[in-house]
């Protein structure tokens, strides 16, 4: 597997970095995972907004510029294999002596891609659906930047995975839908697709704007809006959507059916969409 390291290409295993890089410190940096199809990076400089996005949060100034970012993940997905990837990007906030506080004078962030075989979710899934849990959402207020910090994300995934679940659906005092340990939710009533808001509490996933955008390209009731944990216990359907999981139906919640219990009317239209859009616009 071919990465790149700060300016360079070269094997992982020839990759190393200080013991005292920031990231491994303090989780002092952020992230991107980015699906390539056919060697082709999807919806690209939408991540590289919101990858802009999670720097400005942490304040590290964003070391390339988008045509630099461009270049680099066209040389990183052609010195490696696979047709479909999925891209991992992480920057660091450099290596310094260990201080909490800023390094003064700054030091050059660490910067980090790899990339891996994007596995596509089995056939099965599809048509059984996944099982999830709930858990309150016990992260902190800035869950809108994508942080390495991923503590409370591994120990809420890990929860589900303990479970024979798939995700765990995050619940914020108030009793709100956030999002998932590692993905967005929406829920289906009567017909209207539902999404919580992008603000603070969750992060705005890619894959869930380019599901509201179907929706609304293909005149499918759509709302945004905060959902209740009620709600969500009494939905007709229930997805959850990410770069690697692209649309996935939550056909049990808890241990209890959601709806009837199988993928349903919503998903199987908005499956179909997403997979047709997508071949369009990699053809495109
Ligand atoms: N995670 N919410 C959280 C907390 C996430 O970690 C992710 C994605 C999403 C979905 O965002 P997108 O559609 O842009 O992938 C929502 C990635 C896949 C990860 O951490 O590996």
């Amino acid at each position: 597997m071919t990465i790149y390291l700060n300016g360079q290409f070269m094997l992982i295993a020839d990759a190393k970095i200080s013991v005292l890089d920031r990231g491994f410190m303090f989780g002092d940096g952020v992230y991107e995972v980015i699906p390539v199809y056919s060697r082709k990076a999807f919806r690209l400089s939408s991540h590289l907004q919101r990858l802009q996005h999670s720097l400005d949060g942490i304040r590290i100034p964003n070391p390339h510029s988008e045509a630099e970012w461009m270049a680099l993940i066209a040389q990183l997905i052609a010195a490696n294999q696979p047709e479909d990837q999925y891209l991992y990007l992480h920057i660091t906030r450099g290596v310094a002596l260990r201080d909490h506080a800023f390094p003064n004078p700054p030091v050059p962030p660490t910067v980090f891609m790899m990339s891996n075989a994007l596995i596509h979710p089995p056939a099965h899934l599809l048509e059984t659906g996944v099982a999830c849990v709930t858990a309150e959402d016990n992260r902190w207020l800035r869950c809108d930047l994508k942080a390495i910090s991923l503590l409370p994300n591994v120990l809420l995934r890990q929860a589900a995975v303990e479970a024979g679940c798939a995700e765990t659906l995050l619940v914020r005092e108030g009793g709100f839908i956030t999002e998932g340990a590692a993905s967005n939710i929406f829920m289906v009533k009567n017909g209207t697709l539902y999404a919580p808001p992008k603000d603070n509490l969750m992060l705005p996933g890619i894959t869930y704007d380019v599901i509201l955008e179907l929706a609304a390209t293909h005149g499918i009731p759509h709302e945004v809006r905060r959902i209740t944990l009620d709600e969500v216990r009494h939905a007709d359907e229930l997805l959850m959507t990410s770069s690697t999981r692209e649309v996935l139906p939550i056909t049990q919640l808890d241990g209890k059916p959601v709806g009837c219990g199988k993928p349903a009317a919503m998903f199987t239209q908005l499956y179909s969409l997403y997979q047709t859009f997508k071949q369009e616009v990699m053809r495109a």
